[in-house]
């Protein structure tokens, strides 16, 4: 796992330096654009531009469980632990993520950038909102229980 200090720019990376052009490379390198973001919590991944924030790039699975918070730093929702890959961050919230945190892996989602695959784990209030979306209700658990027999049946 490696951060990048506050607002640091890192315009090499990310930069696709392939100068093939034919149709087919070019279909692959559109529909590989970003990286690859896990989010050990739902084993979910989802593709992150450079340019965009792990929050959302998270926010475009269009999933339940995401929380609305400031998007700015400042409320400590969106916290996450990169777990492995390089990330740029912006200023977080000293009072969500300590600098001894920061050392550790701990940022803000909504204000880091990834610079390369990552895995990461939601912590917090956003690990509580999105491991109890992904649950499903005994409700719903039923009521695809009933489907199922009547289209067995
Ligand atoms: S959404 Fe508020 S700190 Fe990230």
């Amino acid at each position: 796992m490696q951060l990048e200090g506050d607002a640091g720019t890192n315009a090499s990376m990310g930069v696709n330096h392939d100068h093939d052009r034919s149709p087919g490379r070019i279909q692959e390198s559109v529909s590989q654009a970003g990286f690859s973001v896990a989010i050990g919590n739902t084993q979910e991944r989802y593709r992150c531009a450079a340019s965009s924030t792990l929050l959302a790039g998270m926010e475009a699975l269009a999933r339940r469980g995401i929380p609305v918070g400031c998007r700015g730093g400042g409320c400590g929702v969106c916290k996450v632990l990169i777990e492995s890959g390089t990330v740029r961050t912006e200023k977080m919230s000293r009072s969500h993520v300590s600098i001894q945190e920061q050392a550790e892996g701990y940022v803000l989602a909504c204000r880091a950038y990834p610079q390369s695959d990552v895995s990461l784990k939601a912590v917090d209030k956003l690990a509580r909102c999105i491991e109890r979306s992904q649950a499903r209700s005994p409700f719903l658990e039923a009521a695809l229980a009933t489907a199922a027999r009547s289209r067995a049946a």
